[in-house]
């Protein structure tokens, strides 16, 4: 059986860039978006152009600066102004997309438009037809898909494709689904609407309750073939599915026999660049590109890391782009980090020597939250006992 591509729909500089205090401007935005052709994305949604002249800028902008064959995809309300500014925006990209939508949860019908069911269809099918007079290229998003009853949900994906809706994108836009309930919405899809298998479904769920990423694999093992997701799992409030984290679950799972473009040794610089432009601490926790991921400290831990990486490693560093796993020095290291952090900074200890050091290093570690090379040097020179350098 051959491997599928899931598309990664990066949404970073749209709706990663809602955070508050992360607003960029339209030259980081230029940075970010080369950077995430370079790691291979397939589409950008670079802003939403009509919310303000800079964001239509900056969408135009990156249309003109992206190369390769990458998807630059413009957000618009269901409203035909925000369609007509959005196609004015991506004039300038080689594949453009426009992504409307609208509310389709009893929640949204009911208090946000004040509407029915039927003139919500009405609506989406009119912002997806207007569309389409500009570009061939629509997604439509269903906003807080992840709460619309599923018959409904059905109802609107068939109008949609009836008038040539290219991409379905089912957003759990309140991160409120369980893996379970999200995968089995996108089952029902692909087995209630006619026409879905001539359309892309999409995933986009955002972490309210921690389950954006287990969500979108959800999704995908259930049929859809788009992710859409964020650097570092920035975005509006707990934030988007993290980018780095499906594409490393579907490489490192390869029985699901789902893949991506993406060149995964530019993950952890990635993201780092994102922080640094954005403003944006990485939790040191965070999985895949957080501090430490590949960091280990306590003595079991480390021995069994020095004996063998894999026995506490999942991922090769090497893979994401981080250069080595690291070994930290703490209270709760034992002797055989202490003698593997000894050895990089030139001591070459005997057993007999290793244990005088090992009392002098927790002494000093129970004073200390972290053992630094520098420390190194002291602890030893705190000892009477006479160790070469090598
Ligand atoms: O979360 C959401 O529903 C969205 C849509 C605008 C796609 O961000
Ligand atoms: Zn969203």
């Amino acid at each position: 059986m051959s491997t599928e591509k899931v598309q990664i729909f990066d949404t970073t500089l749209r709706d990663g860039e809602q955070v508050p205090g992360c607003k960029l401007d339209t030259k980081q935005k230029l940075v970010i978006a080369e950077r995430l052709e370079l790691l291979g994305v397939d589409v950008i949604e670079a802003g939403f152009p009509i919310s303000s002249p800079g964001d239509f800028k900056s969408v135009s902008e990156i249309g003109k600066l992206i190369k390769k064959d990458i998807i630059i995809c413009g957000l618009t309300r269901a409203v035909k102004k925000d369609i007509e500014v959005a196609s004015e925006a991506l004039k300038t990209a080689k594949r453009p997309r426009i992504h409307t939508g609208i509310g389709t949860s009893e929640s949204h019908i009911r208090h946000k438009f004040n509407s029915n069911k039927e003139a919500i269809i009405e609506k989406a099918v009119a912002a997806v037809t207007y569309a389409k007079s500009f570009v061939e290229d629509v997604e439509f998003f269903a906003e807080d898909a992840g709460r619309t009853d599923n018959e409904f949900l059905a109802r609107i994906c068939e109008a949609l494709i009836k008038v040539g809706v290219t991409v379905l994108n089912i957003p759990d836009t309140t991160g409120y689904c369980l893996p379970e309930e999200y995968g089995a919405k996108i089952k029902y899809l692909q087995e209630n609407v006619t026409g879905i298998h001539n359309v892309t479904l999409s995933c986009h769920c955002h972490n309210d309750l921690g389950l954006a990423t287990a969500n979108s694999i959800a999704g995908v093992v259930n049929g859809a073939r788009q992710i859409e997701c964020t650097i570092n799992g920035i975005g509006e409030r707990a934030g988007n599915t993290a980018l780095e984290e499906v594409v490393m679950i579907l490489r490192q799972h390869p029985n699901l026999r789902l893949d991506t473009n993406i060149n995964s040794k530019l993950l952890y610089s990635t993201s780092q660049m994102v922080s640094e432009k954005m403003g944006m601490r990485v939790q040191p926790n965070k999985a895949i590109v957080g501090a430490n991921a590949f960091a280990h400290s306590s003595g079991i831990h480390q021995d069994g890391v020095i004996k063998n990486r894999e026995t506490y490693e999942i991922i090769d560093p090497f893979d994401v782009g981080v250069d080595q796993s690291s070994i930290v020095l703490t209270a709760r290291s034992g002797r055989a980090a202490l003698a593997y952090r000894a050895k990089l900074v030139g001591y070459e200890l005997t057993k007999n020597q290793l244990d005088t050091v090992y009392i002098e290093f927790l002494k000093y570690a129970d004073l200390k939250k972290e053992v630094v090379d520098n420390d190194i040097h002291d602890i030893v020179s705190a000892t009477d006992v006479a160790i070469e350098k090598v």
